[in-house]
């Protein structure tokens, strides 16, 4: 294994590793601690952390949507988090410990998860909202908690997508481009995230199915 204080000296000099995590604007900073977690040894490059990462999200899109599960539980989150990320990162499936510039205190990650978790069987319970309404807010809030050191984005639009499935709609398109890339429609969604922040959601709700 990696140590981290070695890790840390290759990581803060100007090899292409420096490289690797100069994130683009909009994106959850590591620490250098963080900086430590990558896997696989041969990642040098960006566009090969991207690659590795894709590969990894898409078998656990095909684990999570081979069968019905139990989503709405702590384990299911972090499961599904470990199967996107876990081929890559050692953080995968396993909550912050450390404040970033997303997201609520690291130590009320655990009870806030729980109490989202809940309200989301009671809105499906009681038919509080529509379905896409549902898995929209459950999205909204699952990536204002930020539970995860990165890769919050694209676990709850996937915990969405299978919140959505599992109560009968097809699953979003979430303006129909890969939210990774800096652009307009990013621009767009950030846009929607802030509104519903301010408790307006229907503009992630149209997002959701742009
Ligand atoms: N101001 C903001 N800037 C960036 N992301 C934000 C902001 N507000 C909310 N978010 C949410 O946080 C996510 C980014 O968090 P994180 O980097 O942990 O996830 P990610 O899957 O790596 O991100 P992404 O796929 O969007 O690049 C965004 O996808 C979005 O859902
Ligand atoms: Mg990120």
């Amino acid at each position: 294994m990696k140590s981290c204080a070695t890790s840390t000296l290759v990581c803060s000099g100007t090899s292409p590793l420096r490289d690797l995590f100069e994130q683009p604007e909009n994106t959850t900073p590591l620490t250098p601690e963080e900086m430590c977690e990558l896997i696989p040894a041969h990642i040098a490059y960006r566009s090969e952390l991207n690659e590795a990462e894709q590969e990894n999200i898409a078998r656990a899109q095909d684990w999570a949507l081979a069968r019905r599960r139990d989503l709405l539980s702590e384990k299911f989150v972090k499961d599904l988090h470990r199967r996107m990320f876990g081929d890559v990162w050692r953080w995968a499936g396993k909550f912050r410990t450390s404040e970033g510039n997303l997201g609520i205190a690291y130590y009320e990650i655990p009870a806030a998860l729980r109490q989202l978790l809940g309200d989301t069987r009671a809105w499906i319970e009681y038919k509080a909202f529509p379905p896409d309404e549902i898995a929209v807010r459950f999205h909204h809030r699952l990536v204002q908690i930020h539970a995860f050191p990165n890769g919050n984005g694209r676990h709850s639009r996937l915990m969405a997508d299978l919140l959505v499935i599992s109560i009968g709609r097809e699953r979003f398109s979430w303006g129909s481009v890969n939210l990774q890339d800096a652009g307009a429609v990013r621009q767009h969604y950030i846009a929607a995230l802030h509104a519903a922040d301010d408790h307006d959601i229907g503009l992630l709700l149209a997002f959701s199915r742009s």
